[in-house]
């Protein structure tokens, strides 16, 4: 590719070590990036994509940092890692992030803690702790993975549904507060995108599983291409992918009776998940 906005240019990409977050990382390098900060918990994983970064472009600078995001010590542990070594992204990718399939009543309240820290707290103290040195280059790109779930009454995926209404909003307001300072925040709201997402959202022993319409699912490859297009256009959200833009926009101008209307017509369904569960 010819020289783009990104060339020459470093990114922190968190949960690098899977999905999204590995593809960001593969398409950067495409665009022109040339220092790539990885970050998730699976070291492994990390290193290998580094290699295979590093096999196709040598001369590629690719530092990795294992760290739990869920972990608030972890988190300013990583801060400390990246000041210590003078590591100021031009572009910060809030990737990383996670969900809990099932009613609210039956969610593991660990599971939800640590959803809540990964999702919300990490992804604000990264960016509050990236955007100074922005401000100084008066140049960045901030990318904060939401969700469509954000946009949504979500029964089954309550709290993640509103961790990513959190990340949608926060992102739509900050980047009114970063008007004019030539820095860019992108929202993406994915819809269903094939990667480990489900897996790790579904719980163990449950029937309930992810497995949304496959006219619904895009590739992981076209969301990460429409999302760097949408940043380097300097655009505030992307939703990727027409057979989710297109019900998207129609989902937001319907009023909130009728989708709440909509949503009760599955009430019976968790009503009877209920009254099962007492019975055994
Ligand atoms: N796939 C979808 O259908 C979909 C739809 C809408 C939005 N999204 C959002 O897209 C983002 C990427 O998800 P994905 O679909 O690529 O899922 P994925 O394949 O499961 O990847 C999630 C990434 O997040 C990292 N992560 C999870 N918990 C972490 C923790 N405690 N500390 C550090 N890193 C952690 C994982 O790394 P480690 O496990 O190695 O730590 C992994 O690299 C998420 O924010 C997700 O909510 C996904």
């Amino acid at each position: 590719m010819s020289s783009t906005v990104f060339t020459g240019k470093s990114a922190l990409i968190t949960g690098a070590s899977a999905g999204l977050g590995e593809e960001f990382a593969r398409q950067l390098v495409q665009w022109g990036a040339t220092h790539l900060i990885l970050t998730a918990r699976r070291a492994d994983r990390l290193l290998k994509l580094k290699a295979d970064l590093l096999a196709k472009l040598p001369g590629l600078r690719v530092d990795t940092f294992t760290a739990d995001l869920a972990a608030s010590a972890d988190v300013a542990r990583l801060i400390d890692a990246l000041d210590q070594q003078n590591i100021a992204p031009d572009i910060l990718i809030n990737n990383a992030g996670f969900g809990d399939l099932g009613t609210f009543e039956t969610s593991d309240p660990a599971k939800i803690e640590a959803m809540l820290a990964v999702n919300i707290a990490a992804l604000t103290r990264l960016t509050r702790w990236a955007l100074p040195a922005m401000l100084v280059k008066r140049s960045g790109w901030i990318c904060n993975v939401g969700s469509t779930a954000g946009l949504l009454p979500l029964p089954s995926f309550a709290v993640y549904g509103a961790t990513k209404a959190y990340v949608n909003s926060f992102s739509e307001a900050l980047r009114v507060e970063l008007h004019g300072s030539g820095i860019f925040v992108t929202a993406l709201l994915p819809g269903p995108v094939e990667t480990e997402f489900g897996q790790v959202a579904s719980r163990a022993n449950s029937r309930r599983q992810f497995a949304p319409p496959a006219f619904l699912c895009v590739d992981k490859g076209d969301v990460v291409r429409e999302t760097l297009d949408a940043m380097a256009h300097g655009k505030g959200r992307i939703i990727p992918g027409l057979p989710v833009r297109l019900p998207m926009l129609l989902v937001e101008s319907v009023p909130r009776w009728l989708l709440r209307f909509i949503f009760n017509l599955t009430s019976g369904n968790f009503r009877r998940e209920r009254q099962d569960s007492i019975k055994t």
